[in-house]
């Protein structure tokens, strides 16, 4: 996957890049990100890329003609699966888009600044509009840090631990059981007996009641989504089971058309 970023601040979005997952992510070859500095196309001589809005309004807007050139240029060296602009108003980031854009071959972030952009820049290149959340940040590089973390890592490959990423809390609807780790008993508080007893299905029952547990307790809405899609789980000893995640049944069909 190549993912290709314009943005004003190329300096605060490298240091995102250059730590743990994302980085070992490069390092491997899976996952290419390139920096573009938008002021390279400006077209004045003191770099400035943004302009004053019509209409006389307060703040700036991103100007229309240096973005067309940064993105028509990288648009000619080839194509893409999506032309992202991070805004407030955007889509909310879900796992499900994640998963999605996870798919990608290329994608091109084009990271929102002052007041926005030029409305014809979403009108005529933006194929995907994205918030993080509803609230305004002073960029959109926290934003595109966000979507490029969700993504990376469910790039085959970049975790070593593929099952970990498909049980990552909403990637069936629900959020995650509790973990544990050693040791068993600490000033008292103790591991729940069942991780210790050995017994899979057991264990597996019991992260399933935990995970519906903690979702109706913490995520009524989602919880109530789910339970309209529960399909019964023909596994023996499961009161309930996940409806098949659509993430995994897209994984094994790329896998599959990339083998043909
Ligand atoms: N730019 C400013 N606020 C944002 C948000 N909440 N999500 C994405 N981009 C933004």
């Amino acid at each position: 996957m190549r993912i290709d970023i314009l943005t004003l601040f190329p300096n605060m979005m490298n240091m995102f890049f250059e730590e743990s997952i994302l980085k070992r992510a490069q390092k491997k070859g899976l996952v290419e990100v390139v920096f573009h500095d938008l002021h390279d196309y400006s077209l004045t001589r003191y770099g400035s890329v943004d302009d004053y809005p019509y209409g006389g309004a307060a703040g700036m807007v991103m100007a229309v003609e240096p973005l067309v050139n940064c993105i028509e240029r990288l648009q000619k060296e080839r194509p893409y699966d999506e032309v992202i602009y991070t805004a407030p108003d955007g889509e909310i980031l879900s796992q499900p888009m994640a998963n999605q854009l996870s798919l990608a071959e290329n994608l091109m972030i084009l990271c929102g600044h002052y007041k926005g952009v030029d409305e014809r820049i979403r009108e005529h290149f933006i194929t995907k509009e994205i918030s993080i959340g509803d609230y305004v940040l002073t960029g959109g590089e926290l934003a595109t840090a966000v979507i490029c973390d969700a993504v990376i890592r469910l790039v085959p490959g970049v975790i070593g631990d593929e099952q970990s990423a498909l049980e990552d809390s909403f990637q069936d609807g629900l959020v995650a059981p509790p973990e544990y780790t050693r040791p068993p008993e600490f000033r008292g508080w103790k591991v729940p007996d069942v991780l210790l007893s050995g017994n899979h299905a057991k264990i597996e029952q019991w992260r399933m009641e935990q995970a519906l547990q903690r979702t109706k307790e913490r995520r009524p809405e989602m919880y109530g989504k789910y339970m309209e899609a529960m399909v019964p789980d023909p596994r023996p000893n499961l009161m309930y089971g996940p409806p098949e995640s659509l993430f995994r049944k897209m994984i094994t069909k790329t896998k599959k058309t990339k083998q043909q």
